[in-house]
């Protein structure tokens, strides 16, 4: 399928390259283009330009800006660009403040999440949580001696959460759906729980698993 990124941090080049590895076409997107010229060389199928432009192009829209500004990157790749569309949201509510003994700082509280904040704004959008729990460098095909981790989703949307699920399987997860947007309450923390390894012992290299 074709899907727009916006993005250009480590997050939005390591989807974009990872949906270019698994067949689909790809507009990554960023208020400065320019910034993706390294990305574009080294990955001659994909395509750059604005938040604008990548939304426009995408049937689905990757979401991978800083949390505390992807309302206003939304708003800048226009809400008529995201109508309809499933877009994938990887974005943590982090604020500006230090980590505490490895333990991130939300702007956000457990009774409204991220997700649920843009949904509202945009609410013509199938926003579905994914890819947030877990860091950049294990996103696309990673391996564990455990198998397959798992990815927390949720979202408004069946057929837009079918679709992702559809991304994942092909990333090399398994998905776990929890419900609707209200779930991303409890995955959007998963982050924090994810980063304390690498804040204590520099450990970066795990994922989470769902045990039955
Ligand atoms: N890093 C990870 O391993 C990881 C893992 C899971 C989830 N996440 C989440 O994924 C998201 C992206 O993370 P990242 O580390 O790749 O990059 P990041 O540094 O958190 O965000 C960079 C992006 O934010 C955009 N941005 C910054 N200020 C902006 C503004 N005022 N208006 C519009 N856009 C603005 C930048 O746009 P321009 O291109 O226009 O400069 C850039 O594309 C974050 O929400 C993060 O919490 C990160």
């Amino acid at each position: 399928m074709k899907i727009g990124v916006l993005g250009s941090g480590d997050v939005a080049r390591t989807l974009a390259t990872g949906f270019l590895k698994h067949g689909h076409e790809v507009t990554v997107g960023s208020r400065t283009p320019a910034k993706l010229d390294d990305w574009k060389r080294a990955n001659p199928g994909g395509r750059t330009g604005t938040f604008s432009d990548a939304a426009a192009f995408g049937e689905a829209v990757a979401l991978a800006v800083k949390g505390s500004v992807a309302a206003d990157a939304l708003r800048v790749a226009g809400a008529a660009h995201l109508a309809g569309k499933t877009v994938i949201d990887a974005a943590n509510p982090i604020a500006d403040a230090p980590v505490a003994n490895g333990v991130l700082r939300f702007f956000t509280d457990l009774n409204e999440s991220l997700m649920e904040k843009l949904q509202k704004e945009f609410a013509s959008a199938h926003f579905v949580k994914a890819f947030n729990s877990v860091g950049a460098g294990c996103m696309v095909n990673p391996q564990f001696k455990g198998g397959r981790p798992t990815m927390f989703i949720c979202g408004n949307n069946e057929a837009a959460k079918g679709t992702v699920a559809g991304i994942l399987d092909q990333f090399g997860w398994e998905v776990a759906d929890m419900g609707k947007a209200e779930a991303a309450r409890a995955i959007e923390p998963l982050c924090m729980l994810w980063c304390i390894p690498g804040f204590l012992r520099n450990d970066w290299v795990h994922a989470f698993k769902l045990l039955r």
